[in-house]
């Protein structure tokens, strides 16, 4: 997929079903390497992200095959600990394979991650955090090399709550010899959903979802079967698409207590939202009210995958909204697109990590030829040219595929004009 043209100004009405989450899926393909018997993981999303992750674990020697939505893993045949740079430049969520390889053979060799679309991402906190655990680690020829004689384990304090560190270490000391303890841990639900998965193959870790991880190390892992928990971006993605086209919307398979912060904006915004076990309804039927300010914060703040979509939103809104972006500092780049549809948006950078987008409600968006930047980028330029009267193309679409799995038939099943070519 290339291209996406899309005539927008029409409200959505109808279901929308969410699939698995992609953020979950990722961190739980590397710790399968923590056992070299089969693994089934059900509820895998038909995503490009899952594509690439299993592409470098065949090259790691790993054998993998899909049924529909489930994916059996086997990762006895694993012939080599290295993951190069075109690989880790290809899914920057590579790098938690780091942690699972040095549990599982002591030495893993991982090339220097670039910077991406939406900001530099380094991993020093990860590199600190495994060295507490015995692990030396050198550069050289722009790769990180990695070996333990013994992986230990040990009471680690994370600068931040990173996602990625939680995750490595998770999966470094869950073969290391005795506990670790994460303080300052990330609280993502997909954190939690890693501790269910290791626990299923015979782990023992608690905590996961509260700042304080605790891991007892294991020698062995063995076979499980697991599924994966929904996609709360991807359902957040379509709440704020209903936000913004208008309509009524029953978004199935999307969990509450993963989307708060969300569930708070709209409401702040006067859409109606319900809640309902597993499934969320999103009605919008006047204009939205301006959010004064919101910024993104670790789970269970608002999320930076959720932020270009809101400013997508708020570009409508009866007034002027502030959002601050605290995880990454280049994450406005919609922001662009979204001003050639007739938005107005100033972007102020405030600090090397933060900055803000002040946006200035407008009757109307109107149709234009935009560009893709990045995953989530594309999401809000849907949702835009949804909202946008007249025709949008939006080019380099391609990104979208990495997140959102049959995005063009879940929006044309609502009433969406969208094609893709
Ligand atoms: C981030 C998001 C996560 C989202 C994921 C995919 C947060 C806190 N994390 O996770 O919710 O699912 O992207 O889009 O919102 N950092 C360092 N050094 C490190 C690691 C991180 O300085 O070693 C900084 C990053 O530059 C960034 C922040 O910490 O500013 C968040 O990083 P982290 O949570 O590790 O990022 P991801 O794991 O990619």
């Amino acid at each position: 997929m290339e291209t996406l043209t899309i005539n927008g100004g029409m409200p959505l009405y109808g279901e929308l079903n969410v699939g698995g989450s992609k953020n979950a899926v990722l961190p739980i393909l590397a710790a399968c390497i923590l056992t070299d018997e089969e693994v089934v993981i059900h509820n895998a999303p038909d995503i490009s992200d899952i594509d690439d992750m299993l592409y470098i674990m065949s090259d790691l020697g790993i054998k993998s095959r899909r049924e529909n939505d489930t994916l059996i893993i086997n990762c006895s045949g694993m012939t080599s600990y290295e993951i190069s740079d075109e690989h880790v430049g290809k899914i920057r969520s590579s790098v938690v394979l780091m942690g699972a390889v040095i549990a599982r053979f002591h030495t893993a060799r991982l090339a220097q991650p670039g910077g991406c679309d939406i900001g530099a991402r380094p991993i020093d906190i990860h590199l600190s955090a495994l060295r507490q655990m015995g692990v030396n680690i050198t550069y050289e020829d722009q790769c990180w090399n990695c070996s333990a004689e013994k992986l230990s384990g040990s009471n680690i304090t994370l600068p931040f709550p990173s996602v990625g560190a939680t995750e490595n270490v998770i999966l470094a000391a869950s073969m290391a010899s005795g506990q670790t303890i994460i303080r300052n841990a990330a609280k993502e639900p997909e954190i939690e959903a890693l501790q269910t998965f290791i626990n299923l193959m015979g782990g023992q870790i608690s905590g996961a979802g509260t700042d304080t991880v605790t891991i007892t190390g294991k020698s062995k892992y063995h076979a499980c079967e697991y599924t994966v928990i929904p996609d709360r971006i991807v359902a957040g993605t379509y709440m704020l698409m209903t936000c913004g086209t208008g309509g009524d919307v029953l978004i199935r398979n999307a969990l509450h207590e993963h989307n708060r912060a969300l569930t708070e904006c709209i409401s702040a915004m006067g859409a109606h939202i319900s809640a309902d076990g597993n499934s969320i309804r999103v009605r919008k039927t006047r204009r939205l009210n301006p959010i004064e300010f919101t910024q993104t914060a670790p789970f269970p703040g608002f999320p930076t995958d959720l932020q270009p979509q809101l400013m997508a939103v708020l570009t409508l809104a009866n007034g002027t909204s502030v959002i601050r972006e605290n995880i990454y500092e280049n994450r406005f780049k919609a922001a662009y697109s979204l001003c050639a549809l007739g938005a107005q948006i100033n972007i102020q950078v405030i600090d090397s990590q933060t900055s803000l987008a002040v946006i200035r409600g407008v009757d109307i968006l109107k149709g234009a030829q935009i560009y893709g930047t990045d995953l989530r980028c594309n999401a809000a330029l849907i949702i835009a040219g949804l909202q946008a009267h007249g025709t949008t193309v939006l080019h380099r679409a391609h990104f979208i595929e990495r997140g959102y799995e049959n995005i063009v038939n879940a929006i044309k099943s609502v009433g969406g004009d969208i094609t893709a070519s």
